[in-house]
């Protein structure tokens, strides 16, 4: 059976010579099938056995096994060697530097209007207010008639608004949101409403046909007008830090009596007169008073037993006044350059 020897070196030089020319773990794979697979080279000797005598048997069998054994982990370390090196060039190409800091996503911010909400609602919330919301478009009688603005009254015409139909309006201010908590729940009431208003006026850099305000108003048995002074003083303490100098003037609400204005001592002079006070070294910061008598009677509250303060401030005004802003208009310009200011 030398023709089996014969087989036998001839199928290494084939193999070895395949084997030197495998550049990849693919190649190798390929090899393993050919010469060591079920219908491979390896097999097919084996299957030629059966052509030797008994005794011839063993020993060429042998030579197989031992043939395979060789094959097997030339394949092997092959195998393992170009798999190596085919990770490194991988992981050179796909290098990455966990040392690098991520890109961290864009978040978007605040607007600088709620930024200035927030903090006001979160200085009355510590004051013992709770927050109720009212419509932006409402009907008349909430707005004015609920508020004692008679039909005809000229207060209405400081407060000209956008109108659908004979009824419905954008409401001109916060206030509404006392009418409608007045129907709804029953004093003590200690609420503040902030949101948005509507006034059909002259765009300018100081006012606009939109804006926001901030409600608040307190109504119980014995609530007196020191009540609201010290309310008052306290709250714009807290907002504009230090000892804010408060000053309050006699003014005119149909929904408050007595009604005033209260200015706060010029936050960019400290009184000794700028532009921004109109060297008047005050800046006028809200609107005040003792709630109506006819007002909390509309409501179904009794005078007799209960009194009330009411307040409402512009927000806009004091975000301006907080962050030196010089126009209004550039609240609702959505600029990117002037709204990620305000971080
Ligand atoms: N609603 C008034 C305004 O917009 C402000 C105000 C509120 C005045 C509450 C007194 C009491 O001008």
């Amino acid at each position: 059976m030398n023709s089996l020897v014969d087989q036998i070196s001839r199928l290494r030089v084939h193999f070895i010579k395949e084997l030197q020319e495998a550049v990849s773990s693919k190649d190798i794979e390929n090899l393993k099938l050919k010469y060591l697979g079920k219908k491979g080279s390896i097999q097919a000797l084996m299957l030629e056995l059966k052509n030797c005598s008994s005794e011839e048997r063993p020993h060429f069998g042998k030579l197989i096994n031992d043939l395979k054994e060789e094959f097997v982990s030339h394949c092997e370390n092959s195998l393992a060697r170009l798999k190596n090196q085919e990770m490194a060039i991988q992981f050179e190409k796909e290098w990455i530097d966990p040392t690098l800091p991520g890109r961290s996503p864009f978040l978007g911010r605040e607007h600088p209007i709620n930024q200035m909400l927030h903090r006001i609602v979160d200085i009355l919330i510590g004051m013992g207010f709770s927050v109720q919301l009212g419509p932006d478009v409402d009907s008349d009688y909430y707005n004015f008639e609920g508020l004692n603005f008679a039909p005809d009254h000229p207060a209405r015409d400081m407060q000209d608004t956008f109108y659908f139909g004979e009824n419905l309006l954008l409401r001109t201010h916060t206030s509404n949101v006392q009418v409608h908590a007045m129907e709804n729940f029953t004093p003590p009431l200690r609420i503040v409403a902030p949101g948005r208003a509507f006034r059909n006026e002259d765009i300018s850099a100081r006012s606009h046909v939109f804006f926001h305000q901030i409600e608040g108003f307190y109504i119980d048995k014995h609530v007196t007008f020191g009540d609201l002074l010290s309310t008052m003083e306290e709250f714009l303490s807290k907002l504009l830090g230090g000892r804010a100098e408060v000053r309050f003037r006699p003014s005119y609400f149909p929904f408050v009596e007595p009604g005033m204005e209260v200015d706060v001592r010029c936050t960019a002079c400290k009184g000794s007169g700028c532009r921004i006070c109109k060297h008047t070294g005050w800046l006028e910061i809200l609107g005040t008073g003792m709630i109506h008598p006819n007002v909390l009677k509309r409501g179904n509250i009794d005078p007799e037993i209960y009194s009330g303060y009411a307040w409402g401030m512009g927000i806009e005004r004091l975000a301006m006044l907080q962050f030196d802003i010089p126009d209004i208009r550039l609240f609702t310009e959505n600029d990117m350059r002037f709204l990620s200011q305000f971080p």
